[in-house]
């Protein structure tokens, strides 16, 4: 164990409001590309740049190319939790950590256990008709292909947030109040480039601000411990 792993260890074992904050990174070891990396999403070529076709207005107007790339790059296909989903869900259940607020849209942290768990850009698992605003089975959007149809006539739309939506207000208040009160902030595996996800760091006021990402941040400078590491091969040793 490295000295920093060693030093991430004391913390978590002395504290009981330990709160995650993550995003693509977490997954990667799960087999769901990133969208930022040399081999994440952004960086495959496709007929529109995703940023495009992920947001919406580009799903009002053509929904059919926007469910080429959902069925292409964001079927989950199986994926199943790493190192790092269960070890979180681990420390909710031994009382240690208080909440899980991720970007990422792939219920991956549910799946490991954990249940305090905010979707700061919603997830894959659930669906609603963008026409009459009835819930949708998930299957109609993560299986199939082509545009699915709601009873209505409507598009089906996945319950994330796309680009040029706003986040959900009631579940970025209470990502603020569990990172206002956090003895403990740990971010991982994610670039904090997407605002206003990534202005949640300031809203940290302690002194045990820990990042765990492959590559270097902009905020690794503010941070009490950085690793440098990836973060299910981190976390599976604590
Ligand atoms: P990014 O792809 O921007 O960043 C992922 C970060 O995780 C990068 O800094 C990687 O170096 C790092 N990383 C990858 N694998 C890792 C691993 N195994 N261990 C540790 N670090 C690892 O993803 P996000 O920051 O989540 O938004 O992107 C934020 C938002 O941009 C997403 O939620 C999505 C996207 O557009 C929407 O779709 C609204």
């Amino acid at each position: 164990m490295t000295e920093e792993i060693q030093k991430l260890k004391q913390l978590i074992d002395g504290s009981d409001n330990i709160v995650f904050f993550g995003g693509a990174g977490v997954s990667t070891e799960s087999g769901i590309p990133d969208f930022r990396s040399v081999d994440g999403l952004y960086s495959q070529t496709y007929k529109y740049p995703p940023e495009e076709i992920l947001s919406r207005s580009f799903f009002d107007r053509n929904p059919e190319e926007y469910y080429r790339f959902h069925h292409d790059k964001l079927r989950l296909r199986g994926a199943q939790p790493n190192a790092a989903h269960k070890k979180l869900a681990e420390w909710e259940q031994q009382g240690k950590l208080k909440a899980v607020i991720t970007q990422n849209i792939d219920g991956l942290h549910q799946a490991a256990g954990s249940r305090n768990v905010l979707e700061l850009h919603g997830s894959l698992l659930r669906a609603y008709c963008a026409r009459c605003g009835k819930p949708c089975p998930a299957d109609t959007i993560n299986e199939g292909d082509g545009v699915p149809r709601c009873t209505c006539g409507g598009v089906i739309r996945p319950d994330i947030v796309l680009y040029e939506e706003p986040l959900d207000a009631d579940v970025m208040a209470r990502a603020i109040h569990y990172i206002r009160a956090a003895d403990v902030l740990i971010i991982g595996g994610t670039s904090l480039v997407v605002y206003p996800a990534a202005g949640l760091i300031r809203d940290y006021h302690g002194h045990k601000l820990v990042l765990v990402n492959k590559g270097e941040t902009s905020a690794d400078g503010y941070a009490d411990l950085v690793i440098h590491e990836k973060i299910g091969e981190v976390f599976a040793q604590l």
